[in-house]
């Protein structure tokens, strides 16, 4: 079932918020916020689930004169609208999670860089940030103490590949949106060259949650590979769309499909569970329960949380292509194993289309190029590119489980 956490404030305005948080982060030190995040093992909801505490405790040890936040709001992930929701309906506990990293991170300066289209979240985000700093929530000495933070919105400008954090630094520098080659990392050298530490939006929510609590609230719940809960995007083949809080390891896929109201039509197709970045799960794999570990164990991931149910009605090889012209179209170009290999994937998807059918040989070859952008390509876009494509031609059409 739904478990609150993270939507726990979701009634309250921003009048009534008490930013307790923030608060009671500000009474202890920067080491200790540091200390109660790394314990809680929070790892990063935008999709690498990368340990957040760690992230904070490397970046709260460097030493320099000037060190920045961003929040990644880009959300750009197909079926992925959880950041949205949060940007719209609780922006103060967004900037609660910025302010905490910043006081954590000793980082003096911070950007929220939000998806271009999401105009209500810009313009909540924006209102926020105004009040805040006529509250003393924001600016010099908050809240009377020795800490200063200055808080910027970024409008982001379309391009999915601008949700890669290196893509996302060189688009705040007005440089154009490509990834950086990694190392260095952006904790070491970021935004204009500056230590950055970047943490996605529902990341910075939990921890803002994290820290309203004396107690180590996050560790009583999920398992212990996946605590706490997680907010899951859900799409596609259901009766009831939307942000569903579930709890890591109380919930299989098929409990999550029914708190949705269940599949529309005769039966489920797929389940893309976290974004297209990741592998799709079939009806066998119904039972596999919500957590890191479980879906790791059958070769995907959470990844960003963006749930898209698809039944067996729909044409896989629409499907395929539809997916294969957004890795196309998106890819920045500048690996040519990415930016030819998607190509070329979706020629040989387009004559799938046509014939409705395609070879093992075909297939042979996509796998051939996944290995090639994933050796060759420098950011996560290449690297994850054909990791659904590759899942649905093994796992459904090799099987013939394919609508003719
Ligand atoms: P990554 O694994 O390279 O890095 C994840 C984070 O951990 C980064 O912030 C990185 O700087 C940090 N990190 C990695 N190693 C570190 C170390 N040794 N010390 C300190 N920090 C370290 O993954 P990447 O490429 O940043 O993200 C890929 C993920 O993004 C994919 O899983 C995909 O699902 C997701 N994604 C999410 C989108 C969304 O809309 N939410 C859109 C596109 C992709």
């Amino acid at each position: 079932m739904e478990k609150i956490f993270l939507k726990s404030d979701i009634n309250l305005k921003y009048e009534n918020y008490p930013f307790e948080g923030l608060k009671k982060s500000l009474k202890i030190l920067p080491d200790d916020v540091v200390k109660k995040i790394k314990k809680s093992t929070l790892k990063g909801r935008g999709g690498a689930g990368f340990p957040t505490g760690l992230k904070w405790e490397f970046s709260n040890k460097i030493d320099s004169d000037i060190k920045i936040v961003i929040c990644n709001g880009d959300e750009g992930e197909p079926g992925t609208f959880k950041d949205r929701y949060l940007m719209e309906n609780m922006p103060f506990k967004v900037i609660e999670g910025i302010l905490i990293c910043g006081y954590a991170t000793k980082s003096r300066y911070g950007y929220i860089y939000i998806r271009g289209e999401y105009d209500l979240a810009i313009k909540k985000i924006k209102r926020t940030i105004e009040k805040m700093y006529k509250n003393n929530l924001i600016g010099n000495n908050i809240l009377g103490s020795n800490f200063s933070f200055d808080l910027k919105v970024i409008r982001g400008a379309g391009a999915y590949v601008c949700g890669d954090e290196t893509s996302l630094i060189n688009s705040i520098e007005g440089k154009r949106g490509i990834s950086r080659i990694k190392p260095p990392l952006p904790i070491n050298k970021g935004l204009y060259d500056k230590p950055t530490v970047v943490n996605n939006v529902e990341t910075l929510c939990t921890c803002a949650e994290i820290m309203k609590y004396e107690n180590d609230i996050f560790l009583e719940m999920g398992t212990s590979n996946s605590r706490g809960t997680k907010l899951v995007s859900v799409s596609g083949d259901i009766y009831e769309s939307g942000v569903y809080e579930v709890e890591f390891g109380k919930n299989t896929i098929n409990d999550i499909i029914k708190m949705c109201g269940g599949i529309i039509g005769k039966e489920i197709g797929m389940i893309i569970p976290g974004g297209i970045a990741t592998e799709c799960l079939i009806k066998e794999e119904l039972n596999t329960l919500y957590t890191y570990e479980d879906l790791e164990k059958i070769g995907s991931s959470i990844g960003s949380g963006g749930m898209i149910i698809i039944n067996n009605e729909k044409n896989i090889f629409e499907i395929l292509k539809n997916v294969s012209d957004f890795f196309k179209n998106e890819t920045c170009g500048t690996c040519f194993p990415c930016r030819e290999g998607n190509k070329n994937i979706n020629i040989i998807l387009e004559n799938s289309i046509k014939n409705n059918t395609i070879s093992k040989e075909k297939i042979e070859i996509i796998s051939e190029i996944k290995q090639a952008i994933g050796l060759a390509s420098r950011c996560g876009f290449g690297q994850s590119s054909v990791n659904l494509i590759l899942s649905i031609l093994n796992k459904k059409v090799k099987n013939h489980e394919y609508q003719h």
